[in-house]
């Protein structure tokens, strides 16, 4: 594979370019599409240049292939190219204790330090996502920078001053000429299950880890795009500095924390190698419950003098190295593919593996995503494991990913046992036998979701309704949360089978059969709580109301929108029961002109409703509750009551969520877009596009000033 292109044939050429042509495109989609680069910038460099070098002699079988050709393929993004004013260098890595032993020793050798004289060595953590340099010039933030290939990186200061732990002015700490901050930026992993979680509730594919979602995030074309996917930074480290406030590891830690950055609190600083190995295995210990992931340890030698007088190899410091974790992958074997069916009806593949720890924890089961995961590719055809498909006996490797999820990273072929069949999706519901069918969106598109059509008909939905009927979100009904509906549910005395059944539960209690407080498990006491608290639920807002209902793409800020506008569940029924029957589509229209409803809601809705079994469910439930009216804004409540408002550009007095929701509670709606339904646009310092909207379309501008001064005088 590597000749000399001078020494190929032409079709070994065409083949070898045939090949690149098709990793270049797959790595492409892997970086862009994914966030789940599999090889880093020098090595694809690489493969363009081979490919260059062969296209150059063999111009004809070059011919029309074109990832390769498009230039620059991964700075595709339009990021302004900068060359950092010091390289930022890697670390090497340490995986032994012995290793660290070398490195401590090393140290002592390159400064010819007597065995006695001590070493202070500084631990951090190693902060498992993507570092950046923050530049400040007079104390004031001028540029933030990706590391790159360590000389130049990508600008990318508009998405990081979108990061809340970036002060953007630290002159009340220094007003250096120049200090460039270096740090690791993150994401939690609360904040990456959440994102999941809305990505898997609107149907789009999840993303890998918290680490390619960080580095995903940044890249983003739209800075507001990445503020929302909050994200954190943490320093460690610096770049160009005029002048140093400290002369110690330690020391310039405690000056950038005290200049506004967060610095990781399990910082130690040691003098003896046994207690270093000592942190290791507590910070090991203790990782998996760190709200952020880490790989390892960083150690640092302490004085900034003996960092300089250490110096740097051509890319790592020989004053500092990574002592990392071990590594989180375990072999076991696939005993079978099960298929789950949840609420909203998404066959859901789910791995049973022979119980294996991995990374201190024990996995057997682990989430197949879809049909076309276990056959190996992603939605475009384009293999995801060099493996290939997933086979009941195959011998798998599972990892933790960003060290939390587990999942299969491949498989080992040679070990699949002889007859082991390719995995057959089921085209039925597993459940209740209906027809599975993969829908198509309005782009032509093929759902990679294969969904059950029974609807509520299928008890598998119907349970996982019920659950998310009285989960938190909903009527959050105090002791009777998922247990009490798996045992409601197939209870034959008193069955849960649809909403109302909750609230008809006291008075079929007392009727004949078995009353709750005989049965096992339960008592006098416990069984009035439970039905005590039903009671309670029964007093319910029409937006928790609308949630219940679990209907798909109409989650809490959806409910609370139509809530709002139709204010009552009165009005509400008749409104949907309109768009469900809607043939000249003035109900959808209405209902879609509210701010974030789209198309998907309005189907959505209209599907659910023009089903009977649904609008009959949804009858005996109203009937057995209160459900109070929203809260609506009256018209002399404030001076923006009423309009409809967009935030821009950077707020200096409040937060993004903090404008919207002091807008929403004067009676004002916010939209993220301008379009002639807006009524005032309030615009920060770097406002674009949509400041220019606005004017085009004559709306009325203001500054966040006079934005505080309009509503102070309602
Ligand atoms: S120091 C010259 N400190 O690890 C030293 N790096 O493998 C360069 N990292 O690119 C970095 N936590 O993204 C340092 N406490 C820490 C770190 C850390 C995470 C990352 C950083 C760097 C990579 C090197």
């Amino acid at each position: 594979m590597h000749d000399e292109p001078s020494a190929m044939s032409p079709a070994q050429a065409k083949a070898e370019l045939v090949h690149i042509d098709g990793e270049i495109a797959r790595h492409n989609r892997l970086y862009h599409d994914y966030d789940a680069p599999e090889i880093d910038d020098a090595t694809f460099d690489a493969m363009r240049r081979r490919f260059a070098s062969i296209a150059e002699l063999f111009p004809d079988a070059a011919e029309g292939l074109k990832a390769s050709k498009s230039v620059g393929a991964r700075g595709t993004r339009g990021f302004e190219e900068v060359r950092h004013a010091r390289p930022m260098l890697s670390l090497a890595n340490a995986f032994t204790d012995e290793d660290v032993n070398g490195f401590v020793h090393g140290v002592r050798k390159f400064l010819a330090l007597a065995v006695d004289t001590p070493v202070r060595i500084v631990a951090e953590p190693k902060m498992d996502g993507l570092s950046m340099s923050i530049r400040y010039e007079s104390g004031l933030l001028v540029r933030a920078v990706t590391r790159g290939n360590g000389e130049v990186g990508e600008d990318v200061t508009a998405n990081v001053r979108g990061i809340d732990d970036v002060p953007q002015d630290i002159r009340a700490a220094t007003t250096l000429p120049v200090l460039e901050v270096r740090g690791e930026v993150y994401m939690t992993k609360a904040n990456f299950f959440a994102l999941n979680e809305a990505l898997t509730a609107s149907g789009k594919p999840v993303k890998a880890n918290p680490r390619n979602t960080a580095a995903g995030s940044l890249r983003q074309r739209d800075p507001s795009v990445t503020a929302n996917r909050k994200l954190n930074f943490m320093a460690y480290g610096w770049g160009e500095v005029s002048e140093f406030p400290s002369r110690t590891q330690t020391g310039m830690l405690e000056f950038l924390a005290k200049a506004g950055f967060k610095t990781n609190p399990l910082t130690v600083a040691f003098d003896d190698v046994a207690l270093i190995l000592e942190n290791h295995r507590g910070i090991s210990a203790i990782r998996a419950t760190l709200p952020y992931d880490i790989d390892g340890v960083v150690y640092k030698v302490d004085s900034l003098e003996l960092q300089d007088r250490l110096g740097a190899l051509s890319n790592t410091p020989r004053w500092a190295v990574a002592h990392k974790f071990d590594a989180e992958e375990a072999l076991t074997v696939l005993r079978d593919i099960e298929v789950q069916v949840g609420r909203t009806g998404a066959l859901s593949p789910v791995a049973r593996l022979e119980p294996v720890t991995v990374g201190g924890v024990v996995v057997s089961n682990v989430t197949l995503h879809n049909e076309e995961y276990i056959a190996g590719v992603d939605p475009d055809g384009i293999p995801i494991r060099a493996g290939g498909d997933l086979r009941v006996g195959d011998t798998v490797i599972v990892c933790r990913a960003g060290d939390v999820i587990p999942k299969i990273k491949d498989l080992v072929l040679d070990r699949r046992p002889a007859g082991a069949k390719p995995f057959v999706f089921p085209g039925k519901c597993p459940v209740c036998g209906s027809d599975a069918v993969r829908e198509t969106n309005k782009s032509g598109k093929v759902d990679s979701v294969r969904r059950c059509s029974g609807g509520i008909t299928c008890s598998a939905q119907g349970i996982e309704k019920l659950k998310y009927f009285v989960s938190r979100d909903a009527f959050d009904i105090d002791g009777f949360g998922e247990k009490q509906i798996e045992y409601f549910f197939s209870d034959v005395e008193l069955p849960v089978r649809e909403p109302a059944d909750i609230f008809t539960l006291r008075a079929r209690n007392d009727g004949s059969g078995r009353p709750i407080r005989t049965r096992e498990g339960f008592g006098a006491a416990s069984e009035a709580k439970l039905l005590d608290a039903i009671d309670e639920s029964r007093d319910i807002k029409l937006d928790r109301f609308i949630v219940a209902l679990g209907i798909r793409h109409v989650g809490q800020s959806t409910s609370k929108t139509l809530a709002r506008h139709y204010g009552s569940l009165t009005s509400f029924l008749h409104a949907v029961s309109e768009v469900a029957t809607d043939t000249k589509g003035t109900a959808a229209g209405e209902m879609s002109a509210l701010p974030d409803i789209g198309e998907a809601v309005v189907g959505s809705l209209a599907g659910f409703f023009s089903n009977l079994r649904n609008v009959d469910a949804v009858a005996r439930l109203a009937a057995e509750l209160r459900v109070g009216d929203a809260e609506r804004p009256t018209a002399t409540q404030s001076p923006v009551t009423g309009l409809t408002v967009v935030f821009t550009g950077s707020l200096a007095r409040m937060g993004r969520d903090e404008a919207k929701a002091m807008a929403e509670s004067l009676g004002a709606k916010v939209s993220g877009s301008i379009s002639a339904k807006t009524d005032l646009l309030v615009a920060g310092p770097g406002a674009g596009s949509k400041l220019n909207k606005a004017k085009d379309l004559g709306i009325e501008t203001i500054t966040e000033d006079e934005w505080f001064e309009r509503v102070s005088a309602g």
